[in-house]
């Protein structure tokens, strides 16, 4: 007998040693979407500084830079597009047309979209410049990429870490050939670190954040990633993407994502930026009009997206280009993982370490709130586009987080 109760539907099974035994069915994920306690996201501002321009966007980061990745990416032995998932469960529940998934999981052996920018930066730097020392600073994706790409042309590499990095990240890149330095304090004590004996040393810093006077290798970083959006626009075959959700940390995918958007798109879907409540910088620069740096008070266990200031050159595209920003709690972080763990989004189970989320939780937390989801314009004819930018990167964490 199938009962609902609460909004839980729940199935009453026969009489077990005198007991009678009820099973939750797999329904209770499903239901537990709509329970008003969970999927909440924090704060949503729309930009009031919105002027999508393509043109704009490509003279920020070019259609060359970008059609040069694709080229040079899609050579590199093992290549293959990252699957495009449809969470058709998901957004069956959420009366949605469909929801893409990019499985960046499968990039690789590196497991996130990361191994597309770190990785095509070292090469291009490498041409130019023969016998280099590469470094760069890192929550642990970005320098995971570069030492891959370091290694594969047999380089030496200098990785700085945070404190907060956890060793498993850490223990990667070493076994990716680089030599790790931990370093007191968060990220930007880790960036300003590997400026410091970079510049002492002579090594080439192969950064994905820009400041002032350092811009080519943040743009070719972001080239790499933009591979994601071609890939995308060959797999959806002509359909529409009416709704795009980016997760961003300095900005870096989220740009490259929409200058993708500029470069391969025919329509505009609307852009929304999600980031941590605890580091939602994006956020805070689009309300002020300008780069706002903040305080993290509190490390996200969104680990990449946990930074204090957009870089300077995502920001000269995502300024003007995204319609929303907002920002969202770590609670669901853990549900996520486990019901794309255990295909209750899709027929696909899905391997997603913590940063793949947000886009899920902002969705249904979006559709949780009538008065958003008009706002915002989701509706049963959305296709929206989600970016499952990470596997297991930290499979330690990713295995503490199923149990929990
Ligand atoms: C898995 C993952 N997703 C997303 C991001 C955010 O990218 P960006 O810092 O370019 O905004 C990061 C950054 O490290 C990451 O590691």
């Amino acid at each position: 007998m199938n009962l609902k109760i609460n909004k839980f539907s729940i199935k009453l099974n026969q009489l077990q040693n005198g007991k009678e035994i009820i099973h939750w069915t797999v329904n209770k994920n499903m239901t537990n979407l709509f329970n008003s306690h969970a999927w909440k996201y924090s704060k949503c501002i729309e930009n009031k500084g919105f002027s999508f321009n393509k043109e704009e966007i490509l003279n920020i980061l070019s259609k060359q830079d970008i059609d040069e990745a694709f080229l040079n990416i899609s050579k590199w032995q093992n290549y293959k597009p990252t699957p495009l998932l449809l969470l058709n469960k998901l957004s069956k529940q959420l009366n949605l047309d469909k929801i893409y998934y990019k499985d960046e999981s499968k990039r690789f052996d590196l497991k996130s979209f990361k191994a597309l920018g770190g990785a095509y930066a070292v090469e291009k730097v490498a041409k130019k410049k023969k016998d280099i020392i590469v470094s760069s600073a890192t929550a642990g994706n970005h320098g995971r990429s570069v030492a891959w790409g370091a290694k594969k042309l047999g380089l030496k590499c200098k990785i700085f870490i945070s404190e907060y990095v956890s060793e498993e990240r850490g223990k990667v890149m070493e076994n990716l050939g680089a030599e790790v330095i931990k370093v007191k304090g968060g990220y930007e004590n880790s960036l300003i670190e590997c400026i410091k004996q970079s510049s002492k040393n002579n090594w080439e810093i192969i950064q994905d954040v820009a400041w002032n006077d350092y811009l080519l290798i943040p743009k070719l970083t972001m080239a790499g990633y933009s591979v994601m959006m071609k890939e995308i626009t060959d797999q959806i075959n002509k359909e529409e993407i009416t709704h795009i959700i980016l997760q961003a940390g300095v900005g870096g995918m989220a740009a490259a994502m929409v200058a993708g958007i500029a470069r391969y798109l025919n329509n505009i879907p609307t852009i929304i930026v999600v980031e941590p409540d605890s580091a939602a910088c994006v956020m805070e620069s689009i309300k002020n009009g300008k780069i706002k740096k903040i305080n993290i008070l509190k490390e996200s266990l969104m680990g990449g997206l946990s930074t204090n200031e957009v870089s300077l050159v995502p920001w000269q595209i995502l300024k003007k280009s995204i319609n929303y920003c907002i920002s969202l709690p770590d609670d669901d972080i853990a549900k996520t993982m486990k019901l794309l763990a255990c295909a209750s989004f899709s027929q696909n189970k899905i391997i997603a370490g913590e940063n793949s989320t947000p886009g899920i939780i902002s969705l249904i937390a979006i559709c949780n709130d009538e008065k958003m989801k008009k706002k915002i314009n989701i509706k049963s004819d959305s296709k929206v586009l989600l970016i499952g930018c990470e596997g297991d990167t930290d499979e330690k964490m990713y295995q503490k987080l199923l149990k929990q």
